[in-house]
């Protein structure tokens, strides 16, 4: 068991426990007697040294453009964002969250700075876009023909749990403190909220945004092209 004082994984965050965990080693040692594939997809530094990266089994020695691509052939008509104005801590949370569940583009909202930490990764192989307000934002959902649905749990707000959700949909996310903005909130077609039933105002954003991906996943996803 690993101590807590063990200098080794004190200074470590989440990106490093994931490290090495998983993975495979050099081909010829995982498949003696196989012959490497001869694929472009296939990355040869990986083959020759093993991967260990956070991706599911059958991405396993591939390229990342070439895991991207793949992704991109079966990305979901979802959209997330959240806004950044102050710098919010869990968009990793949200990015790693949109790329299990095959999302679209992950948007940030304001600044263009944001935490990587918690995204162990996936961002490499999600599409991420910034927008300076959410004017632009906006401004791009209704070019791009998608529906925006604000996630908050505000006074008049609809329950996500029986809300029925666009299937070409842009979901909005605030930021701990604020919630969503105002102007945000006006340019959604509705807001929904996600029941609570404890004393705490409200839940994690990146939660909320875990839970909601979700609802629309339910609602429209073909549950039989999951992994
Ligand atoms: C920590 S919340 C802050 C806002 C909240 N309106 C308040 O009163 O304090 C940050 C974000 O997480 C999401 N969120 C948190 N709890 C939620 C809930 N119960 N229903 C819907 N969204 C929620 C929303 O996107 C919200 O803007």
């Amino acid at each position: 068991m690993t101590s807590h004082n063990d200098p080794a994984t004190e200074e470590k965050g989440p990106t490093e426990w994931g490290e090495g965990r998983h993975g495979v080693g050099p081909w010829e040692q995982e498949h003696p007697g196989t012959p490497r594939p001869v694929d472009e997809r296939y990355d040869p530094e990986l083959l020759d040294e093993g991967d260990r990266r956070n991706v599911v089994d059958p991405y396993r020695y591939w390229t990342r453009e070439a895991i991207v691509a793949d992704i991109d052939t079966r990305r979901h008509p979802l959209h997330i964002a959240i806004e950044n104005f102050e710098n919010d801590a869990n968009i990793g949370t949200v990015v790693r969250t949109a790329n299990a569940f095959a999302v679209d583009t992950v948007h940030i909202v304001g600044r263009r700075r944001w935490n990587r930490r918690g995204a162990m990764v996936t961002d490499r192989y999600q599409h991420l876009m910034h927008h300076p307000d959410v004017h632009s934002l906006l401004v791009w959902a209704l070019r791009n023909d998608l529906t925006v649905v604000a996630i908050d749990n505000t006074p008049g707000a609809i329950p996500l749990e029986t809300a029925e959700l666009p299937r070409e949909c842009l979901l909005l996310f605030g930021q701990e403190g604020p919630g969503v903005s105002p102007e945000a909130q006006a340019g959604s077609l509705m807001t929904c909220s996600i029941a609570q039933f404890g004393s705490t105002r409200s839940i994690n954003a990146g939660v909320a945004a875990g839970v909601a991906m979700h609802t629309w996943v339910r609602q429209h996803a073909d549950l039989s092209s999951s992994w």
